[in-house]
């Protein structure tokens, strides 16, 4: 049965992927509750060196393959950057996500100052997924990525983030490269579910890169990465093998041959 966000709301863990195509989207959709097409893509599908070269179209693109694969879980979209700078630009790409795609709600990254670009994509009808601490859309201004919330002075602002951010009507917040104990703080004063990544114990659910998670992506691997696969190694690995089978003439076999 599909999963509402009714639904995500009675469960007290939430499980949360990255998919970017029909393929593993469907591998991951029995088991997870919500399944986030990211513009982490942009990185770790596309080779670029950071999210905002991501494109509406690229994501909405992404988004139509993981509707293709997914059906039971809560599907959560990426704005990618640049395209809610305003509210009424925030609204026009939010509804061609919900009428191009099966997306049930879109996410986008920002703390107070985004708050009145969440109420009024609300108050249109659209569900949005807060997302605040390390916000990979602001790595070029910022100089690179850093955990938040480390700062004494950091504490305040991140709580009041998540709570304008709740107060504006978003259905869940993503905590992403805080400390520990800041998240468990945020989660306990919330009433929304918050999903972490790189955000400790405490959130309500845990959220990783696919491609982290499965060790396709080898580049580097944040701390808070568990590898669950060493996809990348199995890969090469099985290539090297099929490579070997057709130069010594032991690929196609008996077996995969129409006779
Ligand atoms: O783009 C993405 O995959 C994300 C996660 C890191 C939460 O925003």
């Amino acid at each position: 049965m599909k999963i509402t966000i009714k639904e995500l709301y009675r469960r007290k863990k939430l499980v949360m992927i990255t998919a970017y195509d029909a393929l593993f989207a469907s591998l991951f959709d029995p088991y997870v509750d919500i399944i986030l097409v990211g513009d982490s893509l942009n990185m770790s599908f596309y080779g670029a060196s950071d999210t905002l070269s991501a494109t509406l179209d690229q994501m909405i693109y992404h988004t139509k393959a993981v509707c293709n694969g997914a059906k039971r879980a809560y599907i959560v979209a990426d704005l990618p950057f640049g395209t809610y700078t305003t509210k009424e630009r925030a609204l026009e790409a939010s509804i061609r996500f919900y009428k191009e795609t099966c997306a049930d709600a879109v996410k986008l990254e920002g703390g107070r100052e985004r708050a009145e670009i969440v109420r009024y994509l609300t108050q249109n009808g659209i569900a949005v997924v807060g997302h605040i601490g390390l916000m990979p859309q602001f790595s070029r201004s910022e100089g690179g990525y850093s955990v938040k919330g480390r700062g004494e002075e950091e504490i305040p602002k991140l709580i009041e983030d998540a709570k304008a951010i709740e107060e504006a009507g978003a259905v869940m917040l993503v905590i992403e490269g805080v400390k520990e104990g800041v998240a468990k703080l945020i989660t306990s004063q919330l009433s929304i579910p918050t999903i972490g990544i790189g955000a400790g114990r405490y959130t309500t659910g845990q959220v990783l890169v696919w491609s982290d998670m499965l060790g396709f992506f080898e580049k580097f691997k944040p701390k808070f990465v568990r590898r669950y696969l060493e996809g990348g190694k199995l890969v090469r690995e099985s290539v090297e093998k099929f490579v070997s089978d057709i130069h010594s003439g032991n690929f196609p076999g008996e077996e995969e041959i129409y006779k």
